[in-house]
């Protein structure tokens, strides 16, 4: 069984428990680590788990892997532990990882496993096999209700009260790098989309408060070498969290559960 240390026990890392109960993951949480000790407390209880709440220094110590789902700030602190340690990891809060490009070549060079999640996005595979020829523009369109976007910290700088809008609206145009700065909660998206194509100076991003949504959507355009591509993923939220897609938990679930398989057929290997 590969031992995860998971970092953030919210609403992701609660659904990662519930994967991981009802079985066929060969993995198991051997440390949780939470800002909030009530949280990681709540988990272990909820889910009857034998690990231990400890630091992250603990928890890379005692894992095999590790989890980040806590928030944007985490996201390079865990990362940079998962270097140190030589623990492969997957990181939720991508956002987090854009002013600090130099932490993925790092780990390549330790060859540690950063692992991406497409999050809340489909279309990531064709991105990335674009990519092997070019791509000259690639856009992202995010389009929310207003109650999914406020407290965001660009629409508070801009005194932009999403709740009261009518009508739809473009309420942030500009770089991915921009985006995750302006919605550091909503656009983990972005990055992962910038990170498989031109980067997130490249990456267009427009993101669009809709009175009238009830759904988080996802539009991707690109154009290159291999002609044109358009997706739109249109997400229910997380049973647990208005903010969060449902389908960001499940990217979670599927890269641990390649982690995971990952790491029994290496030690089937090496016995
Ligand atoms: N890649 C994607 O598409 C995608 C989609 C949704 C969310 N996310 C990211 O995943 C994160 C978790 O999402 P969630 O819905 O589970 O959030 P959540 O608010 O339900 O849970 C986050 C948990 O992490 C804890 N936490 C916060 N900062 C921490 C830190 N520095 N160290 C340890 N624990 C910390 C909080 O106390 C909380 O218990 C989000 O912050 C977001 O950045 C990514």
């Amino acid at each position: 069984m590969m031992r995860i240390g998971l970092v953030g026990c919210g609403n992701i890392g609660a659904d990662i428990c519930i994967a991981l109960q009802r079985g066929g993951i060969p993995a198991e949480i051997a440390a949780l680590v939470d800002l909030d000790p009530e949280r990681a407390a709540l988990v272990k209880r909820s889910f009857q788990l034998a690990a231990e709440i400890v630091s992250l220094d603990e928890a890379a110590e005692r894992a095999d892997f590790l989890i980040e789902c806590a928030g944007s700030a985490a996201a390079p602190v865990v990362a940079e532990k998962a270097i140190e340690t030589g623990t492969d990891c997957l990181i939720m809060s991508v956002g987090g990882l854009m002013a600090h490009p130099e932490i993925l070549e790092k780990a390549a060079a330790a060859n540690v496993q950063v692992r991406i999640p497409s999050g809340a996005l489909c279309g990531l595979d064709g991105i990335r096999a674009a990519m092997e020829a070019g791509l000259h523009q690639v856009t992202l369109t995010t389009r929310k209700p207003p109650k999914g976007l406020t407290g965001a910290p660009y629409l508070v700088e801009q005194g932009i009260d999403v709740l009261a809008l009518t009508e739809p609206t473009v309420v942030f145009e500009g770089n991915a790098l921009e985006a995750v700065k302006a919605f550091p909660a909503n656009v983990n998206v972005a990055a992962a989309l910038s990170l498989a194509g031109i980067g997130p100076k490249a990456t267009r991003v427009r993101v669009i408060a809709d009175p009238r949504a009830t759904e988080n959507s996802h539009e991707v355009t690109a154009e290159g070498a291999f002609g044109r591509l358009q997706t739109t993923t249109v997400n229910l939220p997380s049973p647990r969290n208005a903010k969060s897609s449902y389908l960001a938990s499940l990217s979670a679930v599927a890269e641990l559960r390649a982690a995971a398989e990952a790491f029994a057929s290496r030690k089937r290997a090496a016995q």
